[in-house]
């Protein structure tokens, strides 16, 4: 007999909470596994706890912790794993408490599956960093932007047949995870899939200079403080909002049979994208503002250029996203403002104590 319960490691994050929002909406159960790790996250908790009440479970737990992971996921009908760190700079910080979490945390969800519960389906969360600096891709610059050569590359974006080069410790951790949970759906059998993400943007994104670039550039904005740009600012991503993820993410926990044991490129796509320079130009037409930018080196594993191509996971599925750059970048800002105004004393219902995070 199915559970109805929908599991979320990472379920307090940026994405976690608007799946979870999502389910919770219609209904459902959903329980989140969560370290509260990322800074700001509980406010997203709050926020859930406000909303849903006890169709809401919370298990503060670490992914490092078996134990923990195999209680958490063992009468889930779905699962979404997404507690990881996120960040490609910590990863160089602390390449072994990244591995820790990103690899072997994975690992230990795809063993609480497949020795408790190898029914359930899993959509795991792995990165374009799997891909590293595009090796065998020219750019050029135009304009404000790198511009891949190749014209099939610049009409439909990265597609799943780019050769694997993990890049920076947080491209290994991740890529380790990707493919380990494409094999434990080959030699296992789980119903798992891989969706390789490119920049999500949206609603309870706490974003930082190390990761969510697009909220941390409106945030720098709304509190009228400077912006660091490594590299030259020309860079290119596709950006795809939240909500648009979460349909992706439905669509195929429904259609898992058909999605379980591959690997799928998401974002945005070629018709999404936006340079760091023209997210800033953007900016500055919604907002009349614009911060103060210096730049610096490079940073380790930033592509000048990545854009998906999405269009197998639209063939699997016929998902296709729908929110515009600008509306997308439109609707985060009064997320933002009131983020950033709002009183702390709003969110009044009491917090379990975070769990203190395990030494890497
Ligand atoms: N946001 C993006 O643009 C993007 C792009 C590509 C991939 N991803 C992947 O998507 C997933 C979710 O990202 P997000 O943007 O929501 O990040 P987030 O930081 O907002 O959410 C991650 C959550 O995991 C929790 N967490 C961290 N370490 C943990 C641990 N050891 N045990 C339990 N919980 C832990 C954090 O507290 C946080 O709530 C991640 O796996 C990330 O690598 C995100």
């Amino acid at each position: 007999m199915k559970s109805g319960l929908i599991v979320i490691t990472g379920g307090a994050g940026f994405i976690g909470s608007n799946v979870a929002s999502n389910y919770l909406a219609e209904g459902r159960r959903v329980l989140v596994f969560d370290n509260l790790s990322r800074p700001g996250v509980e406010k997203n908790l709050r926020w859930l706890q406000e909303r849903y009440g006890d169709r809401l479970q919370v298990e503060p737990g670490d992914v490092r912790d078996f134990r923990g992971v195999l209680q958490a996921v063992r009468d889930a009908d779905e699962v979404f794993h997404f507690a990881a760190q996120v960040a490609v700079t910590t990863s160089l910080d602390n390449p072994l408490q990244d591995f820790e979490v990103n690899a072997r945390g994975t690992l230990n969800v795809l063993e609480a599956l497949r020795t408790s519960n190898p029914e359930a389906s899993l959509v795991f969360t792995s990165t374009n960093k799997v891909y590293g600096g595009l090796r065998g891709q020219r750019f050029v610059a135009e304009g404000r932007r790198y511009q891949p050569l190749d014209m099939g590359t610049r009409a439909e974006g990265i597609s799943e047949q780019c050769p694997l080069d993990f890049e920076s410790p947080y491209g290994c951790s991740k890529g380790t995870a990707d493919q380990y949970v494409l094999d434990y759906a080959r030699s296992v059998g789980l119903r798992a899939t891989v969706f390789r993400m490119s920049c999500i943007y949206g609603p309870r994104q706490f974003g930082t200079e190390d990761q969510g670039w697009v909220a941390h550039f409106l945030i720098q904005t709304l509190k009228r403080q400077p912006i660091t740009l490594y590299g030259d600012g020309m860079q290119v991503r596709d950006i795809l909002f939240v909500e648009d993820l979460v349909r992706a993410f439905r669509a195929a926990q429904s259609r898992m049979d058909k999605v379980s044991g591959q690997a799928f490129n998401i974002g945005g796509g070629p018709s999404r994208t936006v340079s760091l320079l023209e997210l800033l130009d953007l900016i500055e037409e919604l907002t009349g503002q614009r911060p103060e930018v210096s730049f610096e080196q490079w940073r380790t594993g930033d592509q000048r250029y990545y854009v998906s191509d999405t269009r197998k996971f639209q063939a699997a599925t016929g998902w296709a996203p729908r929110v515009g750059v600008n509306e997308g970048v439109k609707r985060l800002l009064p997320w933002l403002e009131e983020m950033l105004e709002g009183p702390a004393s709003r969110h009044s219902v009491p917090l379990r104590e975070p769990v203190e995070p395990l030494v890497g």
